[in-house]
């Protein structure tokens, strides 16, 4: 019987905001009921420290049901090479004079970390080993851009070869439009996973920068077709604790306004979480976030 493909829930939004935070918290959630996996694509990412363990060189379990990943962009282009240097190379030479080489300009290109990423998960996703992928950073706006804007290119390129090899008049033994046509149908299968099988969290903090930029995002991931299961307006203070301090309340005045300011510009979901004190990595700090969640 051919095993279920994985959903997969993305957070994105600026640096610092909380999604690591929030991706582990909701992890942990679904780890007591079906196997998970978190994939970190974020930069700065910080899971190993979270799990106390090196989790950036391969998939690593933490409990019975959790896997963790911190996808480095080292590992990424060490895979990626692996996985398309031969193919890129095959097709380029096919109509132009090039050395293998060309991969290392290719490799340097932006963005191709980034959108292998995204082949790596739908990798991840096709062989259904986990119900559930918590995908901490979600590609950016630029990279998802590039992913459309490439189907364009590989249309035209496979209508290029094809009238190129018809004058050339000759095949590899590999044929370039074969490889053409899979790149193809692989950026329209990784579109195809992110508008059916996943949904984003944007998470912001109650801040006029983090909401500008989730207010973005949020968009670009509609237009996209992308779900949108709302924001996360992470790091609210609450009232109790700012009561009688001036330098709090008007910090609070001004996470209010900027909590107004969203409601106002967006009809999605709007969760908040409160700022907490203390280790945040803790089980139990992760299980009040979870909660609060909604899950
Ligand atoms: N609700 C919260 N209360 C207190 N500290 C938080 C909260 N959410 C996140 N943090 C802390 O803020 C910092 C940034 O969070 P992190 O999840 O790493 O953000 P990101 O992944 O978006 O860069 C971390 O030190 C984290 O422990
Ligand atoms: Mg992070």
């Amino acid at each position: 019987m051919p095993r279920q493909k994985s959903k997969i829930i993305m957070f994105t939004g600026k640096g610092g905001v909380g999604k690591t935070t929030m991706s582990v918290a909701t992890a942990l959630h679904y780890a007591q009921s079906v196997k998970t996996l978190i994939v970190s694509t974020d930069p700065s990412g910080s899971l190993s420290e979270i799990f106390h363990t090196d989790v950036s060189k391969e998939i690593t379990p933490i409990s019975s049901n959790l896997d963790v990943i911190e996808l480095t962009r080292k590992v990424v282009l060490h895979l990626w090479r692996e996985k398309f240097a031969d193919e890129i190379y095959t097709v380029i030479s096919s109509f132009l004079p090039v050395e293998k080489d060309i991969i290392d300009y290719i490799e340097g290109a932006p963005g191709i970390d980034e959108e292998f990423m995204l082949d790596y998960v739908l990798t991840l996703r096709n062989a259904g080993t986990y119900e559930m992928i918590i995908w901490d950073t979600a590609p950016t706006a630029a990279t998802l851009n590039l992913l459309f804007v490439q189907q364009l290119f590989y249309t035209h390129l496979t209508q290029a070869q094809k009238l190129y090899l018809k004058v050339k008049g000759v095949l590899n033994q590999v044929n370039p439009l074969e490889l053409i046509h899979k790149w193809r149908r692989l950026t329209e299968e990784v579109i195809a996973m992110l508008k059916e099988d996943a949904s984003a969290w944007v998470v912001t903090n109650p801040e006029r920068l983090p909401v500008e930029q989730a207010l973005f995002i949020g968009n670009s991931l509609v237009e996209f077709g992308i779900p949108l299961n709302g924001y996360i307006l992470n790091k609210m203070l609450s009232a109790e604790v700012c009561r009688g301090n001036a330098f709090l309340e008007t910090k609070r005045d001004n996470q209010m306004h900027w909590q107004q300011n969203l409601h106002k510009r967006t009809t999605d979901p709007i969760q908040i979480i409160p700022e907490l004190v203390g280790d945040i990595t803790e089980k139990d700090k992760l299980q009040q976030i979870a909660d609060l969640l909604g899950y």
